[in-house]
């Protein structure tokens, strides 16, 4: 069918599609890069991308007046001041949060604050921390700060096909928050890997059975709203190149007061004191998110937030919403119906298949009429020829993966157990023989609109009846 053909079709089956028109005259606008130099970018969980007028913007704002170091007195350091505080007013604002009941504290992205609460967090032996197997790496990797301080660590398991968390299990888990102790539990509140959104609703369940939640906003908060004044998760890591494209190296850690109180700060550094002594041997920490801002902020970068939240704002979360819902359920439905010859599909789909909370991330495999699967690599270099941006491998979700992919831990751990100290990623596929270790991620946002989608699903279209071809006829490394 042609594009418009198509068109036509998706807008009888979305109606709700119409009611965000004004994001095409947008991305006409603002984003005619994209379509000048003939892009299909699939990628806005990976990275978002940024409007004209939010680099001109900032280019003004950086032409026009003087600034320097926040830290100081000078008329140029207190400008900046001003503007650093301003932001940190707008994110809170943003969110709904209050600035009595919550911080924001700048990090260079969603990472730097799980790190923040990571090695702060005050674990001790017999604590616990609980984590879905759906995580990204820089929320696994908390594990070790809790592993370091004696803490336990445990994994609530998803369930196949949607990658659902085992909702009886956690509630069992839930259970065994130690009284009296510190105990942890994160999730994120969009799966980077299937799309999934898990319930906000566990934030409170999780609260009133003795744990502090970290919730993992940064592949949700792009195109959904997350409103703290309802939620109240203690910690929430974004980061804002995801939900505005620019500036990156800014991300923000949202805590809430009194759970920022209980955290335990390993070091002190410059900006995160009000006095320190070498002779003395003593130093106090500053109060609040002054204590958790190590160094200098990304200081020249830190207004394009403030300009970045402003352009969300204007376009406005419910049609960035309501868009990607409609054009994520389409192409899902078209993925699903393309079968060969043979009547086998060509698609295999982890996560949900309905929109019903899930977001505009899809991940999949690709398989040959015989059922073998298409290598993702393979995948993402046809992808690459026609300037189709999407992303392969596992996205730092590892539990994400192996659950999908049907890794289990006998054969992760005699792969681990192999002779050499690294494995490579070739070695790694190599070892697993007859099983993909990764999957095909398209992901959509803000300036998607349905060409992008028609054309990944054209794209895919002529994989139909393909075989998967030998190794060494498309990798160099094979
Ligand atoms: C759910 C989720 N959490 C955390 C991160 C880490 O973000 P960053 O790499 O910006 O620190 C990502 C990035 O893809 C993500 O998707």
């Amino acid at each position: 069918m042609t594009l418009e053909g198509a068109f036509t079709t998706f807008v009888n089956a979305y109606p709700a599609y119409g009611r965000t028109r004004s994001i095409d005259d947008l991305r006409a606008r603002e984003y005619r890069r994209l379509d000048e130099t003939g892009h299909v970018y699939l990628d806005y969980t990976g990275g978002g991308q940024y409007a004209e007028q939010q680099i001109q913007a900032h280019i003004a704002l950086l032409r026009e007046h003087v600034f320097g170091n926040p830290h100081s007195l000078n008329p140029a350091s207190q400008s900046m001041t001003h503007l650093v505080e301003q932001t940190r007013g707008a994110i809170l604002e943003f969110f709904g949060a209050s600035p009595d009941e919550y911080a924001a504290i700048f990090t260079p992205n969603a990472t730097g604050a799980l790190k923040l609460v990571g090695e702060a967090y005050p674990f001790g032996p017999g604590d616990h921390y609980l984590l879905t197997f759906d995580n990204h790496n820089s929320v696994n990797g908390i594990r070790e700060f809790a592993r370091a301080k004696g803490a336990e660590f445990t994994y609530v398991p998803l369930l196949l096909p949607e990658m659902r968390v085992d909702q009886d299990y956690l509630d069992r888990a839930l259970l065994r928050a130690r009284p009296g102790g510190r105990n942890l539990f994160a999730y994120p509140a969009q799966s980077n890997f299937s799309g999934v959104q898990h319930p906000l609703e566990w934030i409170e369940w999780a609260h009133d059975r003795g744990w502090d939640v970290v919730l993992d906003a940064a592949a949700f908060v792009p195109t959904n709203r997350l409103d703290l004044g309802r939620w109240k998760p203690d910690f929430v890591p974004v980061s804002f190149y995801k939900m505005f494209g620019y500036p990156t190296g800014v991300g923000c850690l949202l805590a809430r007061r009194d759970a920022l109180a209980r955290l335990r700060r390993p070091w002190f550094a410059g900006g995160t004191v009000t006095v320190a002594s070498v002779r003395g041997d003593r130093y106090y920490l500053a109060e609040g998110e002054a204590a958790f801002e190590d160094g200098t902020p990304n200081y020249l970068a830190i207004p394009a937030v403030d300009i970045g939240l402003r352009h969300l704002a204007g376009v406005g979360l419910e049609p960035i919403h309501e868009r990607v819902r409609c054009l994520a359920g389409w192409l899902i439905g078209e993925l699903l119906a393309m079968h060969h010859g043979t009547r086998a599909p060509l698609i295999r789909l982890y996560g949900p298949s309905g929109m019903d909370h899930r977001g505009g991330t899809i991940t999949m495999n690709f398989y040959d009429p015989q059922g073998r699967f298409f290598d993702h690599r393979l995948i993402e270099r046809e992808a690459n020829a026609v300037k189709i941006s999407l992303r392969t491998g596992c996205f730092c979700n590892p539990g994400g993966g192996e659950v999908a992919l049907g890794l289990d831990r006998a054969e992760l751990v005699a792969c681990f157990n192999q002779p050499q100290t690294r494995l490579t990623l070739d070695d790694f596929q190599l070892c697993i023989d007859g099983k993909s270790s990764g999957a095909v991620r398209v992901s959509l946002g803000l300036a998607s609109n349905f060409a992008d989608v028609y054309r990944f699903a054209e794209f895919a279209r002529g994989f139909i009846d393909q075989g998967v071809p030998e190794r060494s006829t498309w990798s160099s490394r094979a």
